[in-house]
């Protein structure tokens, strides 16, 4: 099978609709890409490893060397999807220029198709340089986690007529600007279906609706790898569950000496 490719993905929505929708998922590490690869269109180093690996309390702290290492191991780990690398906070908004030299590293480190990022009309020029020197870029609208100190929480977005009308605004300015797809997220179920309506390339939601041309998760949250998960997140597994039973399992055999057994241990000819 050949990976897809940013072309490949368009063409899914000729004619202005997507037929099948499109299946991401996030992966962060080689083998958690080689288990989602096969289902998946697209993978996405989401730069939400900040919270789902490091147990940092936001995405803000994570750099470009983490998104590097861990897109690299996503690319290793998968030979058919799409892979997409977000650019992390502080690497892209000073200026198209500082935006071009970190998507360089990401795309020449890694060896990913594509970047990832957030940010509407005020992106737009960012998103257009780095289109027109060929690093394909998906934007992400809407529910901004790196904004969250502006937005001044995780809730939906899109409720007030003012912010209804940005949101829309925000995803005609990336289409024009050159981005191959967009990611809306956190949003009032009307804005996604009049955004992927109206835009001609793929708009994938998340917290958003079934009407888009696609889906993206946290692969953690959908397997069910934590307690606590937004609204907008259908878990798939029961992860946490199986992780905890096995190491009480493990535990009660070290304890009793019932592990090792015959099978794992080595025993002279
Ligand atoms: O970082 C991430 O996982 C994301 C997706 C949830 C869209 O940006
Ligand atoms: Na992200």
């Amino acid at each position: 099978m050949k990976r897809l490719t940013v072309p490949a993905i368009q063409r899914r929505k000729a004619g202005g609709i997507t037929a099948e929708p499109l299946v991401m998922l996030t992966a962060y590490t080689a083998r958690q890409a080689q288990l989602l690869d096969e289902h998946c269109d697209i993978l996405l180093v989401g730069d939400s490893l900040a919270q789902v690996i490091y147990g940092l309390p936001s995405t803000l702290p994570v750099t470009l060397d983490m998104m590097i290492a861990h897109g690299a191991a996503v690319v290793r780990g998968s030979y058919h999807s799409l892979v997409v690398v977000d650019m992390p906070f502080g690497s892209y908004e000073e200026s198209p220029q500082q935006a071009f030299a970190s998507a360089a590293r990401i795309m020449a480190e890694t060896g990913c198709a594509a970047v990832k990022l957030e940010g509407g009309t005020a992106m737009a020029e960012t998103i257009a340089f780095l289109t027109r020197r060929g690093i394909p870029v998906m934007a992400h609208i809407g529910l901004t986690p790196q904004a969250v100190n502006a937005l001044g929480g995780y809730g939906a977005r899109g409720r007030s007529q003012e912010e209804h009308a940005k949101i829309i605004s925000d995803g005609k300015a990336v289409a024009e600007a050159g981005a191959f797809s967009v990611v809306v997220e956190g949003v009032i179920e009307p804005i996604a279906i009049a955004l992927t309506q109206s835009l001609e390339i793929p708009v994938i939601g998340i917290g958003a609706s079934a009407q888009c041309d696609g889906q993206v998760l946290v692969a953690e949250d959908m397997l069910g790898m934590f307690d606590r998960v937004p609204r907008f997140v259908k878990r798939y597994a029961d992860m946490a569950a199986l992780v905890s039973e096995a190491a009480a399992t493990y535990a009660q055999e070290v304890r009793s000496r019932a592990f090792p057994g015959a099978e794992q241990t080595y025993q002279p000819k």
